[in-house]
């Protein structure tokens, strides 16, 4: 049985249409035998779990969840190791915690991992001292080293992109099935990220309040509640490299639909949300839950014609906005994009991105991100959508579970000369540990603040 929807459309349907941002390879034979090895490999997800996601995305939409979606800018096979990607969970699950805590409800968790491989580049070609050679792409592209053999694209480095996901995968799998969050799991409620920090009393303080929660629910069920609970978390990255997104592309005989079973939840980049384009061609066809970047350049006509193409049957948790307009722009831009769809009766989750807006870069030549003006896009978000009686449904940070000094301010005051103490990011400057655990607090005592004020 196939979808009626997709009668036209096939995984390659793309190749006609104009894609950007993809790599030129020098030996396209070499390319086809890697797609086929990635192709005949079994997936990386599942579609149940993709459908799943699909109707909590839905949820999040009515105002009945909410949604933390985050990780690395770029993640790299170098930082494939046990402790980076428990790092990664361990963060992503106590922002989460504060938020459930905080705003009584429930929270979905996608990281921006298992794949977040290749980057969209807003120039082809970099030059160091008069040499000029290709823009670093991704490590599922080429590698980051200055030089013609490190900067070629590389057929192979999509076979190490699926592997690295799949280790990826495997462990934070391993690490969920074995307890590592687990309510009463004590990795959960480690404290080793927030000793000596500014906000490890108030960390405490809900760690402590959670704990005696579930010890009075446990003394009146007689039974621990943390039996047979189970955190979900799901995957996500930019489907930008659309060979390799074409290659795990399956059709599914038990529901007549195709999906991409690389990731759960692939996003569309700012930069190839043409509505002509490759991108939101190949995105029509794949019944995941698929999101866009919505940002400056973009009018509500683009929008609107987005959800009729990416979502012909608007149905809720199919389509999510992520808007990525930067606190100087967002309160002139964002309420007529949600008037439009208001208007219109479209389906969409919105979600606010407020890193990719606010990148700036410093006297000395440092990318970076102001941790006030990241609090500031998300503060007048929650505002706009408030006002227009609209929802926002979730939040999509970048950051990292390592101690780096990327972005500036946060409770710590990082200046713009700390960057240079423990700057690591090939791409966007990321949060550390205690920005985006203060960011999660922040948003928190945004709606607490609220809440008293109606009451
Ligand atoms: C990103 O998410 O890393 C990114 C490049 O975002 P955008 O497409 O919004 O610029
Ligand atoms: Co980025």
């Amino acid at each position: 049985m196939e979808d009626k929807l997709t009668l036209d459309w096939r995984p390659h349907s793309w190749q006609s249409r104009n894609a950007g941002q993809q790599p030129l390879y020098s030996d396209m034979q070499a390319v086809d035998r890697v797609l086929a090895e990635i192709h005949q490999r079994p997936p990386l997800v599942t579609w149940g779990e993709v459908d799943r996601l699909r109707t909590q995305l839905a949820d999040a939409s009515r105002g009945e969840c909410f949604v933390i979606q985050g990780g690395d800018c770029a993640e790299s096979f170098d930082d494939c190791t046990a402790e980076a990607i428990a790092n990664k969970l361990k963060i992503l699950l106590q922002m989460s915690l504060v938020l459930v805590h905080g705003m009584k409800t429930r929270v979905i968790r996608v990281g921006r991992l298992a794949g977040q491989y290749a980057k969209p580049r807003s120039a082809e070609f970099e030059t160091r001292n008069g040499v000029t050679l290709p823009s670093y792409r991704g490590d599922l592209i080429n590698r980051s080293g200055f030089s013609t053999e490190e900067r070629a694209a590389d057929p192979l480095l999509m076979l190490r992109g699926y592997e690295h996901a799949a280790l990826t995968l495997n462990y934070l799998r391993a690490l969920i099935d074995g307890g590592f969050a687990d309510l009463h799991h004590p990795e959960y409620w480690d404290l080793d990220f927030v000793r000596n920090s500014p906000l490890e009393a108030e960390y405490r303080r809900i760690v402590d309040s959670i704990l005696n929660s579930l010890s009075f629910m446990e003394t009146i069920s007689t039974r621990p509640i943390s039996e047979g609970y189970r955190i979900d978390l799901f995957t996500s990255h930019e489907g930008l490299h659309l060979l390799y997104e074409q290659a795990q592309t399956n059709h599914v005989a038990e529901t007549g639909r195709w999906y991409n079973l690389a990731t759960h939840f692939p996003w569309i980049g700012m930069r190839t949300a043409d509505v002509n384009g490759a991108h939101v061609e190949y995105f029509r066809g794949i019944s995941n839950p698929v999101a866009v970047k919505v940002g400056p350049g973009m009018d509500t006509e683009h929008l609107l014609q987005l959800c009729r193409i990416l979502n012909p049957h608007n149905e809720a948790g199919r389509l999510t906005f992520i808007h990525r307009f930067g606190a100087s722009q967002i309160n002139e831009r964002l309420p007529a994009m949600v008037e439009a769809v208001q208007r219109n009766g479209r389906q969409v989750l919105w979600m606010c991105d407020p890193m990719h807006g606010n990148t700036e870069t410093t006297a000395s030549g440092i990318k970076t991100r102001r941790f006030e003006n990241i609090l500031a896009e998300l503060e007048a978000a929650f505002a706009l959508h408030a006002q227009a009686g609209s929802i926002l449904g979730g939040v999509h940070f970048e950051f990292t579970g390592d101690d780096v000094t990327e972005c500036t301010g946060g409770i710590r005051g990082l200046t713009d000369t700390d960057l240079e103490r423990a700057y690591k990011s090939q791409v966007d400057p990321r949060l550390n540990y205690e920005q985006a655990l203060e960011m999660a607090m922040r948003i928190v005592a945004r709606k607490a603040r609220k809440r008293s004020a109606v009451s």
